[in-house]
């Protein structure tokens, strides 16, 4: 049966001729059922993402009324990827820029690295679905804290950091419990004092990760210390659901017949673009404008579907894949992220991990916009 509408889609067996059709024949309109805009097709979809008025909140509520108030919101509010306008331009340009000179090579090896440390905890051999689901929400957001030269590189830390990020990435959830929002306003203090309490005792000179550099040129131009700190962790949480999404659809891709092992970083990319970890975002209006031809209001939603984008272009092979969004607020880590979830596959795998048996017993978590399978 064909997805109800694009909210249901994200977590559908098969969402891509849903889409397919969506983007054909109702490119840009609007969902009644859903009470949002809906952009469906490529042209359409990076013309949403340029518009000067689509912005990443709504103007009345830069961050949502369950997390304001708590240590979450207060994160929230300072992340590159939640705000528009100049207060934040020079910050994200900082990082932009740092973010460009991580070599994949070298983000790769540093996995293989903490690979080996998560070896020694308990529960982490991948013979059970629960155990890959621990390596696919772990290394690669472990693997971004190690870049920025936090410590991680003892195992039983590496699982409490990703932890505690895995927690507040959920409670941004428009699904998230009460209980799941205690838990990431929890997670975003502890998140707040380990960062502070890392940052008195500097890594070694010779290897001493991004941060320093980061806060260095941030201070150069009067940024606020709390902003480059509640960025830091942002990167750790953007790491984190759609690169285990991105790990865990491969698997899939894998375990189901006829897919060869073959060249991983290739498999990743190839995801990507087909079965996307990011499906969609939001863009809200801040002001009546015309959208693709069309009047849309102030305070007007607009569903980005990327993964319609992608399945309407398929013939893109080198193409940048939808998932990593466009425009202003496209994924900085896109390059990083392909490279983290091919090598956590192939730690997985080296490990006697066996997708067949993954792709029998999975479900995908409940989510409005990421694809992320849960095995059994
Ligand atoms: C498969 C994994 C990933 C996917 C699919 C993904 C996807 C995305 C998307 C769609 C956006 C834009 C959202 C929007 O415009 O509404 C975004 C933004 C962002 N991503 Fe990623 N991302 C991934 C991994 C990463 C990693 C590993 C990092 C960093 C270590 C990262 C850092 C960021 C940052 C900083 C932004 C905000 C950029 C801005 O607002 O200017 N992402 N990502």
């Amino acid at each position: 049966m064909m997805p109800a509408d694009p909210l249901e889609a994200v977590t559908h067996p098969d969402p891509y001729p849903y889409y397919r059709a969506l983007a054909a024949q109702r490119p840009f309109g609007f969902d009644e059922r859903l009470g949002l805009w809906v952009a469906a097709a490529p042209a359409e979809v990076a013309a949403v993402l340029a518009h000067a008025d689509c912005r990443v909140r709504p103007a009345a509520q830069p961050v949502p009324p369950a997390l304001a108030g708590s240590a979450a919101g207060e994160l929230f509010g300072r992340l590159i990827r939640m705000n528009d306008g100049a207060a934040h331009a020079p910050l994200k340009a900082i990082l932009l820029r740092l973010m460009a000179a991580i070599g994949t090579d070298a983000a790769v090896a540093r996995a293989a690295m903490l690979a080996a440390a998560l070896d020694a905890l308990p529960g982490m051999a991948p013979d059970t679905g629960a155990a890959v689901n621990r390596w696919i929400f772990t290394l690669p957001v472990v693997t971004v804290a190690d870049l920025l030269g936090l410590p991680v590189r003892a195992g039983a830390d590496a699982m409490a950091v990703a932890a505690r990020v895995a927690a507040y990435a959920a409670a941004q959830s428009p699904l998230a419990t009460a209980g799941d929002v205690a838990a990431g306003a929890d997670a975003a203090r502890w998140l707040g004092q380990w960062l502070h309490a890392a940052t008195e005792v500097p890594r070694q000179a010779e290897d001493p990760g991004l941060l320093p550099a980061l806060r260095h040129a941030a201070q150069a131009e009067g940024i606020a210390p709390e902003a480059v700190a509640a960025n830091a962790i942002g990167l750790m949480v953007q790491a984190c659901e759609a690169s285990a999404g991105l790990a865990g659809n491969m698997l899939l891709r894998l375990g189901r017949a006829g897919t060869a092992v073959g060249n991983l970083p290739e498999l990743a990319a190839r995801v990507a673009r087909e079965d996307p970890p990011v499906q969609n975002t939001r863009r809200f209006l801040a002001a009546d404008a015309c959208l693709c031809g069309v009047p849309v209001r102030a305070g007007d939603a607009v569903l980005v579907l990327l993964a319609a984008a992608s399945c309407a272009t398929p013939g893109e092979a080198g193409g940048r894949a939808w998932t990593f969004g466009a425009g202003r607020h496209a994924c900085p880590g896109d390059a990083l992220a392909q490279a983290l979830a091919a090598a956590t596959v192939e730690a997985l795998l080296a490990r006697g991990a066996r997708p067949a048996a993954l792709a029998r017993a999975f479900r995908y978590r409940p989510s409005h916009n990421a694809r992320i399978p849960h095995f059994n």
